[in-house]
Formats: structure tokens, sequence, C-alpha cells
């Protein structure tokens, strides 16, 4: 269903549409204005269990949809399905994007560390790479070190892992050997969604394979990425989008078109709805166990560390606002710009400190770091 949609969705390219059209507008003052600025440091740090935010040279990230940005930015012009739809607006993502006055990770971090590099700007048509149908060739200049995919899945991230060591080798302001790199990993909705789908099978990526493949690939950055700091962001209850978009008039004409990719078979089931979510809790396990055995060994030029914001997180409780009406289901602009306040707050707290939930009426103050301020490895 999906595929017939991008078909569809390729057409008006050829007909002169320029994906420059819909880069962001500047729009906001830095949220930071108000944080004092750190006075530079007395030297600088040699190990990843030191950093202040403004060592953070290097942003970098794999993962799925959410973090390309789909749709974040809604329907541009037109009905669904159309070009416009399907959208990554890689400039708005929480955790890549770097559109001018766009609430993102790299925006924060920028506001202590002008050279910062690795951010995605503007919106191009969406790069698919969905488990064995993943086309190469895909990237854009503009997605950086934004190697996430849309529909990508844990087995995909080895393939996202090689663009951005590529890319990491090749940036000239990047110095591959000493500048500190901090890399979000955001993946598993895909996979649980994945599971329900009659021509997979019906074969769920189970927490154990779940677990093999996130240690492979961190195995795989610290052989071949120096001084990085992993962020390894938990997984969300995916069937609470439905209970927030199922009453609702036009998302259920959407997902009835049946244009629209989203987990639609998990959604129509109450007992695969359960399944799902009790997968991504237990992927979430995995996650902190991992986190343990990288504390342990106190690398001086790799650290893991797990976000747990969205581990709680009620999307019932949000509004439909904060769901892109592309298709009832990614983030928006407004739920992007939340997450970005949520991750960078939690940064800078051990875990037991950080948030494990976040909702849009928080009002979460922008954390303004000190001196002493140190992301917390712990
Ligand atoms: C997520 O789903 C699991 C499985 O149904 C449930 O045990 C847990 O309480 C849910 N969490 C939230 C925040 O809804
Ligand atoms: C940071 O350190 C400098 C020099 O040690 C000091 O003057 C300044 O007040 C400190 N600022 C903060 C926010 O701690």
């Amino acid at each position: 269903m999906y595929l017939r949609c991008l078909l569809l969705a390729f057409l008006p390219l050829a007909l002169g549409a320029s994906p420059q059209e819909y880069f962001g507008e500047p729009s906001r003052t830095s949220p930071l204005a108000a944080c004092p600025p750190l006075p530079p440091r007395a030297s600088p740090p040699d190990s990843v269990y030191d950093l202040r935010v403004d060592d953070i040279k290097v942003i970098a990230a794999l993962g799925d949809s959410i973090t390309a940005g789909l749709g974040a930015k809604g329907i541009v012009r037109g009905d669904p399905p159309s070009f416009e739809n399907t959208m990554e607006d890689r400039g708005v993502s929480f955790s890549m994007g770097g559109d001018p006055a766009a609430l993102t990770l790299p925006n924060l971090i920028q506001h202590y560390r002008r050279d910062l590099v690795g951010a995605s700007t503007g919106s191009h048509l969406a790069e698919i790479c969905y488990g064995p149908w993943c086309p190469p060739f895909q990237y854009r200049p503009s997605d950086n070190m934004n190697a996430a995919q849309s529909g990508a899945m844990t087995s995909n991230l080895e393939y996202e892992l090689t663009y951005l060591i590529t890319r990491l080798r090749t940036d000239q302001a990047v110095d591959f050997e000493n500048d500190f790199k901090l890399i979000t990993i955001f993946i598993g909705n895909n996979d649980a969604c994945f599971g329900c789908e009659p021509f997979s099978g019906h074969t769920y990526l189970s927490p154990e394979l779940f677990e093999m493949a996130i240690r492979a690939l961190l195995e795989k950055i610290r052989f071949n990425v120096p001084r990085a700091v992993v962020n390894l962001m938990m997984g969300f209850n995916v069937s609470q989008v439905w209970d927030l978009t199922h009453d609702d008039p036009y998302c259920s004409k959407l997902r009835n078109s049946g244009l629209v990719f989203e987990c639609t078979c998990a959604f129509l089931s109450p007992i695969l709805r359960t399944l799902m979510d009790t997968l991504i809790q237990s992927y979430n396990d995995r996650l902190a166990s991992i986190m343990k055995s990288y504390q342990n060994r106190q690398d001086p030029g790799f650290a893991v560390i797990v976000d747990p914001l969205l581990k709680n997180i009620r999307i019932q409780d949000w509004t439909l606002e904060h769901l892109s009406n592309v298709d009832c289901f990614h983030p928006a602009v407004q739920a992007h710009e939340v997450l970005a306040k949520g991750v960078w707050y939690n940064l800078f707290r051990s875990s037991e400190d950080k948030l494990n939930v976040v909702a849009p009426d928080d009002e979460l103050p922008i954390w303004c770091p000190t001196n002493e301020s140190r992301i917390m490895m712990t």
C-alpha cells in the first residue's frame, strides 16, 4: 500500500517542483537566549566521560522516519496522496534539525558551539529503506550526518552507519580522530509494526535479536568512530497513536483510504496493539542493560547512554496538532519541539534523574548548562 503511495508521490518531481521551496523559514530567537554563555574551559577534555555540551563538535543520528522528520510540517498543499505528503522535513527533526530557529537538539547545542557540524536542513522527498527494500544512493547533501531513513528497521542500521562513517571521514570540517561526536539512535517502531504484517509471516523481531543487533552495531561504532557518545532513545507504546486518532473523522478517513503506512494492521486488533507495546517495552529493557555493560568499561573513547524520555509517554493526552496531518501518525513540528527540549534536558541528568515521560503542557523550562554541567554518562 505504501509503495503505491510512494510511486504516486514521486511523479510531481518530474514536473519541476523543487525541494528548495520547502526550506524552513526562520521564526524565533534562540530559546536559550536567556542562558548565560559558557566561558571556554581551561583545558580540553580527554575522555567522553568529561564532556561539556560545547565539547561536542559533531551531531549525528541513525533511525527511522521520526528522525527523518517525515511529515513534520504537515500537508503543504493539496490533498493526500501527493508529492508533498511524503516529504521528510529533516530541518525540524527533534534530534537532527538544523533549520534556522527550529527548536531542535542541534540548534540548542549550537548556541554553545558555533561550529557544530552535522545537522540536517530543509525538506525533500522521503528516502525509503524498509528491511530488504532499501535502494542505494538516496542520501542528499542536506541530510548531512542525519543517516535516518524512512521505514528503517533495526536491520537497516548497519547500512545507515556505513553512510555515516563515510560522511564523517570525508567532511572537511570534521577532525575524524579528535572531534567529539554525539550520535542519537532511535529505532524499533518499524520492527514492532512489521511483525503484524501478514507477509512477514507474523514474525516479530525478538528482544534477544534486537539486543544482539544493537550490541553489534555499537561495537562497530566503537571500533570505527573515535570519541563517540551514543544516545539510545527508548521507544514508546505505539498503540497510543491509535487511541488519540481513531475517533477523529479526518484520521479515520485517511486510514480507510489505505494510502498511508502506519502500522495499520496492528492498530485494528486490540491483541496486536498490546503485543506491539509489550515488545517495545522489552526492547527498552534491553537498551537499559546494554548501557550498563558499557558503563562498566569506562572507555575514554566511547560511551553509551539511554534516554527514557518516551518510555512512559501518554500520547492519548496529547492533541491532534502534535501529529502530522499527512498520516495522523508521525510527530508534527510541535511534537518535535517538545522532544527536543526533553532530550536536551535529559542529556544533563543521570539515569535515575532523567525524565521518562513528557507532555506538551509540561512547560519544560529550557535548561541552561553551567561551567560544571557535564553530559551524564551514568
Ligand atoms: C505500555 O504498554 C504496556 C503493555 O500493554 C503496558 O504494560 C504499559 O503500562 C504501557 N505504558 C504506558 C505508559 O501506557
Ligand atoms: C565559569 O567559570 C568562570 C571562570 O572560572 C567564572 O568566571 C564564571 O562565573 C563561571 N560561570 C558559571 C556559569 O559557572
